[in-house]
């Protein structure tokens, strides 16, 4: 390779999102903060046409949306990975066919290097840093091949980025005697006390034994992770206190906390107090119209409504949903709920009313709204008469849930959900459990029990704990991004005067 020159006055960082939604808009957020504190810098955003495209409506959506973003495209073509054509995220993928895009998402590293070459003839001078998602670590290699430096942005909590990282590194699981009947085991990292659970695990993951292709790509992805310039964390340092000291000592190296990354519109004033429209985080359009969705919300006392979403990727199994809604239905609380058909159907195909209880969209009637596909889920969040979240617990929902001081009742699906739950559980008091998982059962009393408790109707008063809290912490995090005082805008200052540094 040919010499070039240090990146003695570049300003150019290059952002490289995994290829699903809750990865792509958490990277454009961070583009857009970088630039909130220093508009000096020229950032481009790089991934597959598909996702590109997706950025730049996502991006349209915003007021007055930074020039100095770029959003490049590099050739991908998913039927060459054994994927169905045009399939470039992980939205509306079956399971199986996930592990695939992960591998998929290798190669765009050749491309990438292009694209580096490109930039540094005409440029002439490597770019300042190269900002990687942790599943697309291979990056931290290309920017060392460049002479530049590396870091790693995880989208997750620093818990949960912990315990995952951990457990594909060390499969600790495995450790336990065949036939016991204990299911838990200890994470390295974490101390003793801290017990994992086997049932909480994803069945994949539980299989796992280091030799089979979902080890293969994350302990490989995740010891490149471990050898970057430092760590950019979409949390909040007074959070997420235990998290992070997890994190810290196990990763040994720097930890920006530099979240929340959620519209500045949701990090204003009080919770409740009316926002107006926060609009689409991800420039989908929402099943129901949002103004639609809030004049139902203004009908219903504070706190009273219990909203229900799996996030954008997952769903849950036919018999599942069918108990659900008899639960919601028993219980008589007033609900919104968004729907996609069940597991191993059709991911963007029609709902058939046969997925619930016959005549159950007719007898609800004024008690629930059901809202296919796409809900405005921030302006549901910020609404005051919102009471609690059901929610698989993706980090994403979970931080725009908190932010607004709404407890949740967790259904960890997949990825690092299980861990946020447990977090969400024993560190910070805001989550009561539903289920884990596809395979579970669960009968409509479990439904009512969970809402009663976090809908404060137990004679326990446990869900005006749980509310206390998750206001205390929707506190925090709304301080954490006050200019010079808090933590978030902190570490972000810190962060940009980092990099700065390379050139002064
Ligand atoms: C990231 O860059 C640092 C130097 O800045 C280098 O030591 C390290 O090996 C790089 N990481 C990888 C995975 O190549
Ligand atoms: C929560 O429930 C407890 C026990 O029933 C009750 O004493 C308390 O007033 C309730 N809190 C609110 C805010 O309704």
């Amino acid at each position: 390779m040919e010499e070039v020159a240090p990146p003695a006055n570049s300003r150019h960082i290059i952002m490289l999102p995994f290829m699903a939604q809750g990865h792509l808009i958490p990277f454009l957020e961070l583009a857009i903060q970088i630039l909130h504190h220093n508009p000096i810098f020229t950032i481009s955003i790089v991934n597959s046409p598909l996702n590109i495209n997706y950025l730049r409506s996502a991006i349209s959506n915003r007021p007055s949306p930074p020039t100095q973003i770029h959003l490049i495209s590099l050739p991908f073509h998913s039927s060459d990975h054994g994927l169905p054509p045009n399939s470039e995220n992980t939205d509306g993928l079956a399971f199986n066919q996930i592990i695939k895009l992960f591998y998929a998402s290798t190669a765009l590293q050749s491309p990438f290097c292009g694209f580096i070459s490109d930039i540094i003839a005409k440029e002439g001078t490597v770019p300042l840093c190269i900002i990687s998602d942790s599943f697309m670590s291979w990056a931290n290699e290309v920017a060392r091949s460049f002479g530049t430096v590396n870091y790693t942005f995880t989208t997750c909590g620093a818990y949960g980025t912990a315990a995952y990282a951990s457990v594909w590194l060390n499969l600790p699981h495995r450790n336990l005697a065949d036939g016991g009947n204990h299911d838990e085991f200890s994470v390295p990292g974490f101390p003793e006390s801290c017990r994992f659970s086997v049932m909480q695990l994803h069945p994949y993951l539980r299989a796992a034994d280091g030799e089979d292709e979902w080890s293969r790509f994350f302990q490989h992805q995740i010891s490149l992770s471990l050898h970057s310039d430092g760590w950019l964390c979409n949390t909040v340092e007074d959070i997420e206190a235990f998290g992070l000291e997890v994190l810290r000592n196990y990763i040994k190296l720097p930890v920006w906390c530099i979240g929340p990354l959620l519209p500045s519109k949701m990090l204003k004033g009080n919770t409740g107090s009316d926002t107006g429209l926060v609009g689409s985080r991800s420039g989908k359009r929402p099943g129901v119209e949002p103004e639609k969705c809030i004049e139902w919300l203004d009908s219903h006392p504070p706190r009273s409504v219990l909203y229900i979403s799996f996030g954008s990727q997952n769903t849950i199994s036919e018999t599942q949903m069918m108990e659900l809604a008899r639960g919601l239905e028993e219980s008589k609380t007033p609900f919104i709920w968004v729907i996609r058909p069940p597991i191993g159907f059709d991911p963007k195909g029609e709902f058939r009313t046969e997925w619930l209880p016959l005549g159950f969209e007719d007898r609800i009637g004024k008690q629930g709204l059901v809202v296919h596909k796409w809900a405005p889920q921030l302006e549901i969040l910020c609404h005051r008469s919102t009471g609690a979240f059901l929610s698989h617990c993706g980090w994403n929902s979970v931080l725009e849930s908190l932010s607004q001081g709404v407890p949740l009742i967790g259904w960890p699906l997949a990825a690092e959900q299980g861990y946020n739950v447990k977090m969400l559980v024993e560190e910070m008091g805001v989550c009561v459990v539903l289920t884990s998982g596809v395979h579970s059962r669960i009968e409509k009393e479990d439904v009512r029990r969970v809402i009663e408790v976090v809908l404060n109707r137990t004679e326990d008063g446990k869900g005006e704990v749980m509310r206390r809290k998750a206001s205390e912490l929707g506190e925090r995090i709304r301080a954490s991004v006050e200019i010079e005082k808090g933590c978030s805008y902190k570490a972000m200052k810190d962060f940009v005067s980092t990099i700065l540094s390379r050139f002064q």
